[in-house]
């Protein structure tokens, strides 16, 4: 189905239950321990052995030599394979460092070798026993120093943009700020470890893992590993978190598929805690000069946003400036991304990707710019907003309701109650308001689905879509429940496995839309099939209650599959309107904090989140994101930073002990309105995503919130207590 004229009247609007709060329907599945997780799948009939992986200790250079010999007569060892033994391999499309193979080292932590062994505990022990000798290279390892010398990458990753003239509107606006942030490397930290089981059958390979990306990951490991991708089966149906951590293949799978080919027997591989973050990818840090002018009437004439990040050899940016471009309204507008070369371990995609950080730093940029104009930082938002593309004034929003978040949340938090910076004490605790907007890209990817009605009247529902925590096992039963015309408990979703046709995938908020926009266009064919069958008119028929109607007959469903049963099978894909319009997410957070008056530290007393995302699919499964990507935003505003070694070149804090997430004595209270709204150029669905949105904004809302409450303005995170003393 191609998706290029707006959404009229369809099935799903009857929404007896799409938008529905249904609670997760893998939920049980999960809180009871039979969600099996990749490391967790286990046949007593296969004999599976354990590998361990070695990580390089150096963060650049070359393996001059391997001795394995030790390990390879260690207690329980099956096979020793390594990088040297390997030697390089072609590199999967999506990966800037390189997995495994070959002797040189791009980063700390890189995979070296993978020891198989009868039991985790005895390959982990010989692991230990590989001697390594290395000829190691200096390093560039600091985001400041390696800043002066960063480039401008390829037009491809879009490093430019402007409008009007930036520089004579800002040289000569009344009111202007300019000043720089940074935010700090940050690491995924999810539960579940990157882990994957691999299975060789012949020349054919099943791995068991834990993958946002099905298709993507099926297709790099192909390369990877030399194999035809039709010969790889993928199985991921649950996943223990992503964050993006887990949207492109990682060593885990690699070195189990060669652990495995080497030992002949299934291997398990899960990286340790460790390797989660020198191992695998990260946020990259950011510095971030913004400059904004404006008339003293608070319109914005000149706004500019600069961000500098780092990455490997063949990197990315992290695209910090990426709201800057669509948020508010200015004729004179500069945007520039520039990208240093670090030998840190990758840099990539962390939810959000981008925007958090732009956020971050853009959203106290407009509120200290408030302060300079005397104006009320909810308003001053307001008398920016614009409901045009800011770069491009012929393209409009597909629908923007940013100003609806900031006016319900303002009232709904009690935000005229603000005081002046430091003019609120609670015993001693400064208390402090702080406001942030949220914006987040609606992005849109195919996605297929497979829809079969069986004789007892079940749909079932076939797609390579991941569950990463996120709820789609259950909005894509809705989505199938209400099209079909029966009850969820009909309905039964199989997802993750590269046997099932290609999806969207987890990744930048676009899986829900994109996923159950694919279960809706394989539904209308289902549909148009059982119409078919019953000589039924499709103008005039109608699913419900079970039942296929059309005129004066009815027929179940269950009858009407017949024994073969039948098929429906597309594809959504994404025409013109995505063009024409332009697609985001809105929202806005409200923070409340108290600093401690003799500590600096800081707690968060209430949080508010008001979203305007296009329909909500399940108001439970939004509200599950929003929250999560509301600790998230604490996480960062407050905690989280990979602390970089400038000498060795890797992050020190390597575990969950030294890399500081929320916990539940952070988090007090939150709340989640969605404002009731539906998007017609989105999707089928009329629905947006959600889950990256929650995050964008509510780091700035809260150092915004601790200015308030101070009167310190803290421009470097995290806000810790020794930036406030
Ligand atoms: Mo998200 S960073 O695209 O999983």
């Amino acid at each position: 189905m191609q998706f290029d004229t707006p959404a009229t009247m369809n099935p799903i609007d009857q929404l007896k239950v799409v938008g529905q709060p249904i609670h997760r329907i893998d939920g049980q599945l999960k809180t009871t321990g039979r969600a099996t997780y990749a490391y967790e799948w286990h046949d007593p009939n296969m004999p599976y052995a354990y590998g361990y992986p070695l990580g390089a200790a150096i963060a650049k250079g070359r393996i001059k030599s391997m001795n394995v010999s030790a390990a390879k007569k260690a207690l329980g060892v099956i096979a020793v394979v390594t990088a040297l033994e390997v030697g390089e391999r072609k590199k999967g499309k999506f990966n800037t460092a390189k997995l495994f193979g070959g002797d040189e080292i791009q980063h700390y932590h890189q995979a070296i070798a993978v020891v198989v062994a009868e039991t985790f505990e005895q390959a982990r022990a010989a692991a230990a026993l590989v001697e390594v000798d290395y000829a190691e290279e200096e390093g560039v390892f600091d985001l400041t120093e390696a800043k002066e010398a960063a480039v401008r990458p390829d037009e491809s990753q879009q490093p430019d943009s402007a409008a009007g003239d930036f520089d004579a509107a800002f040289r000569t606006a009344p009111i202007t700020l300019d000043e720089t942030y940074t935010t700090p490397d940050q690491s995924h930290a999810m539960m579940e470890p990157h882990a994957s089981i691999a299975a060789w059958d012949g020349d054919e390979l099943s791995v068991w893992t834990s993958s946002q990306m099905i298709d993507w990951w099926r297709s790099d490991l192909a390369t990877t590993l030399d194999v035809e991708k039709e010969k790889i089966h993928l199985i991921s149906p649950f996943i223990g978190g992503g964050f993006g951590g887990k949207l492109f293949l990682r060593a885990d799978a690699v070195l189990a598929a060669f652990g495995a080919k080497a030992a002949k027997r299934p291997v398990k591989v899960a990286l340790p805690r460790p390797f989660m973050v020198n191992n695998t990818t990260h946020r990259p840090a950011t510095i971030q000069r913004i400059r904004i002018g404006a008339e003293r009437n608070g319109k914005i004439i000149a706004i500019g946003h600069e961000s500098w990040s780092g990455d490997l050899e063949g990197g990315q940016l992290e695209t910090a400036v990426n709201q800057t471009r669509l948020l508010y309204a200015g004729a004179n507008r500069m945007t520039a991304m520039r990208l240093a070369r670090l030998d840190l371990p990758e840099g990539n995609a962390m939810r959000a990707p981008g925007e958090a950080p732009g956020m971050m730093a853009l959203e106290i940029a407009i509120d200290e710019m408030a302060e300079k104009l005397g104006l009320d930082p909810v308003q001053f938002r307001l008398i920016n907003d614009t409901q045009v593309d800011p770069e491009k004034p012929e393209r409009r929003f597909s629908h923007r309701d940013l100003a609806g978040c900031l006016k319900l949340g303002s009232e709904r938090f009690g935000w005229a109650a603000r005081g002046r910076p430091g003019s609120k004490r609670e015993g001693n605790w400064l208390i402090g308001f702080g406001v942030a907007a949220a914006f987040r890209n609606n992005l849109l990817l195919p996605s297929a689905a497979r829809v079969r009605l069986a004789r007892e009247g079940i749909v079932t529902v076939e797609t390579d879509m991941t569950d990463i925590g996120t709820g789609s096992y259950t909005i894509i039963a809705q989505t199938a429940a209400e099209m079909m015309g029966v009850t969820v408990d009909k309905v039964a979703v199989r997802l993750g496995d590269s046997r099932f046709p290609v999806s969207a995938g987890s990744g930048g908020q676009f899986g829900g839309n994109c996923s159950t926009s694919g279960v809706y266009a394989a539904c209308v064919k289902l549909r148009e099939a059982i119409a078919q069958k019953l000589g039924f008119n499709s103008d005039d028929v109608v699913f419900e209650d079970g039942e296929v109607r059309s005129g004066n007959r009815s027929v179940p469903l269950s009858e009407a599959a017949g024994v073969e049963g039948l098929v429906g099978e597309d594809t959504i894909e994404w025409g013109k309107l995505s063009e024409t319009y332009q697609q985001s997410t809105f929202g806005a957070h409200f923070v409340e904090v108290g600093v401690d008056v003799a500590t600096g530290e800081t707690r968060i007393r209430r949080m508010l989140a008001v979203c305007a995302a296009g329909r909500i699919l399940n108001p439970i499964t939004a509200r599950s994101q929003v929250i999560g990507a509301m600790t998230m935003g604490a996480g960062g505003a407050l905690s989280e930073e990979l602390a970089v070694d400038t000498r060795r070149g890797f992050f020190v804090n390597h575990d969950l002990a030294g890399y500081e997430v929320p916990v539940h004595a952070d988090i007090p209270h939150q709340d989640v309105i969605f404002l009731d709204e539906t998007d017609v150029m989105s999707s089928p669905m009329k629905a947006k995503g959600i889950a990256e949105l929650g995050l964008c904004g509510v780091s700035a809302a809260i150092a915004n919130a601790v200015y308030n409450a101070t009167g310190v303005r803290v421009r470097h995170y995290p806000i810790t207590l020794d930036k406030l003393i």
